[in-house]
């Protein structure tokens, strides 16, 4: 059902560039990565604009061990523990090992973390034994990051920044992954970029839920196209729920970052009791699936559409201080955070699973490196613990961008242009994308979302089998379109491994098997397009 590719290429219509290294993202992982190829010819590209990312979203700030008390082994056990027993513990022991040289090196290079009078201002979240969560500008850590990274590679010729231009497709010579094929949506061209080395940096998926933290632009597109050309997938029932999103009608589902639980908010409920002692001992510190389950449990109980977070006792000036961007958002939706409650509910907010990778970003295809949130290396297992992910995008970005340096180094590809090729269209169908793509958002989000249930999955997995069978028989010519096709790809990838999953584990929840079950699911899951058969699924 799934094809290779989205779009007819007619070579003699579509215009062609050269690179040694296309890295698709812009935030932190690519970024990073960009800077271990000085002296190489590279090209970054992005959907939208530069600071279209999760990274330059990011809030709370960077996990690392470098306050006095702390160490790497405490960090390790805090990120196995979130992770339920199905982390790599290969790869978290590089995370939090070589995470504090990145981190120093960021630093270096002009990164400035926030301060207090003893030095550097550790801020404590969910299941850290730790405070250890370095922040910048207050609530501003994703900018600080990416400034400091962008000035970094302006001082390194040869890498260009093209924004506005949309993935449409992986190439693929039957061997290697030889770059992609291009939307430039200003010209209405389609351009192929030929690289000895392709990365994929650009971030989750959330976008295939109705309610997430994602930008617009987060739709998988990479991941999607990853699968179509044969690359495994995996963990990709693990989905994180952030507990705390602004909720307001018509507002942006803007995060309430972790870190104000962390600095003292407390969580109400519709009739103003504080609720999270019913829930777990650590109370608004808990696990961030554990809190959003227990958000939706209150707001079910009260009959509410959220819960609230309660800043008041908080001194005015601190949190402001503390939180300039997340005060200054709310107050111009005429929410006073140190006055007002604040109304929050759970959000699609981070995907563990993605394209399996080695520790330096190697896909199962030769020439395709992914780092970041795109990738899945099993640092995370079933959850991923708060803000590891831009130590993630730090530390396996720079591996990502070594391993490539060697791979243009050692490369003997020559020139290749993709072949003709066509779509195996059997109709013009008229098919409204925008209500497709509501379908799939509204359907994940009820069925495949923060508690799941065999009946769910099961109606899930037949819907998008049903529409499956009919949305590629499209070839469109537009972005909206092939996102769509993307979305639904992951969507159904995901349905499926949640659906076989019948354990719960971390973020993943089925209400139907509420327990771990460890003597048969201590494990991952992984799917190519060849072994991807949900048709075929067991009752
Ligand atoms: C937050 O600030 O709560 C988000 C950080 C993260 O996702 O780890």
């Amino acid at each position: 059902m799934i094809p290779d590719y989205l779009i007819s290429i007619d070579p003699a219509h579509i215009s062609f560039e050269k690179v040694d290294c296309l890295i698709v993202g812009s935030g932190i992982a690519g970024l990073r990565a960009a800077v271990e190829l000085a002296g190489f010819r590279v090209l970054i590209t992005c959907k939208n604009h530069l600071y279209d990312s999760s990274t330059y979203n990011a809030q709370g700030g960077i996990a690392v061990a470098l306050s006095s008390n702390d160490s790497p082994q405490f960090h390790f056990k805090d990120t196995i523990a979130t992770g339920c027993g199905i982390n790599n513990p290969d790869a978290v022991r590089i995370l939090v090992n070589e995470g504090i040289e990145r981190v120093k090196e960021l630093i270096q290079w002009g990164c400035k973390f926030d301060r207090d009078s003893d030095g550097y201002d550790f801020t404590q979240e969910a299941a850290h034994s730790f405070p250890r969560i370095l922040h910048a500008r207050g609530d501003a850590t994703g900018k600080e990051v990416v400034d400091v990274l962008l000035a970094k590679i302006s001082s390194i010729p040869d890498i260009q920044l093209q924004t506005g231009f949309f993935l449409i497709d992986l190439v693929f010579d039957g061997e290697h992954i030889r770059g992609g094929v291009f939307y430039d949506p200003s010209h209405s061209n389609v351009i192929f970029i030929q690289a000895k080395v392709t990365i994929a940096a650009s971030g989750g998926f959330g976008q295939i839920f109705q309610e997430t933290t994602n930008p617009f632009s987060i739709t998988g597109d990479i991941q999607a196209a990853a699968f179509r050309k044969g690359a495994a997938l995996g963990d990709m029932e693990f989905y994180q729920f952030h507990p705390t999103t602004l909720y307001m009608a018509g507002v942006p589902r803007f995060l309430i970052s972790e870190s104000v639980r962390g600095e003292g908010g407390i969580l109400v409920n519709s009739n103003g009791e504080r609720f999270m002692n019913n829930y777990h001992p650590d109370m608004e510190l808990a696990p961030r699936d554990i809190v959003s389950r227990a958000i939706i449990h209150e707001m079910r109980r009260t009959n509410s559409n959220c819960v609230y977070l309660d800043l008041r006792k908080l001194n005015a000036d601190f949190v402001v201080n503390r939180f300039p961007g997340i005060h200054r958002f709310c107050f111009e939706y005429g929410i006073d955070i140190t006055r007002d409650l604040i109304p929050v509910r759970p959000c699609a907010h981070y995907a563990m699973g993605g394209i399996i990778t080695d520790f330096y970003g190697q896909t199962t295809l030769p020439g395709f490196l992914a780092c970041g949130e795109v990738a899945c290396t099993g640092v995370h297992g079933a959850n991923r613990l708060a803000s590891n992910s831009l130590l993630e995008g730090l530390v396996f970005g720079a591996r990502a961008g070594e391993k490539a340096k060697d791979l243009i180094i050692s490369s003997k590809n020559k020139d290749y242009f993709p072949p003709e090729y066509r779509v195996k269209q059997q109709k013009d169908l008229f098919i409204d994308v925008y209500d497709l793509q509501r379908s799939i958002k509204s359907l994940m989000w009820k069925n495949v979302g923060i508690e799941r249930d065999h009946q769910g999955l099961d109606e899930a997995i037949q819907r998008l089998d049903a529409w499956g069978k009919y949305i590629f028989l499209k070839e469109f010519s537009t972005q909206t379109g092939w996102e769509t096709q993307n979305m639904f790809i992951l969507s159904f990838v995901m349905a499926h491994a949640a659906f076989l999953r019948n354990e719960s584990r971390g973020a993943h929840f089925r209400r139907d098997f509420p327990q771990t079950r460890d003597d048969v699911w201590k494990r991952s899951q992984q799917f190519t397009k060849n072994n991807f058969h949900p048709e075929k699924k067991e009752k």
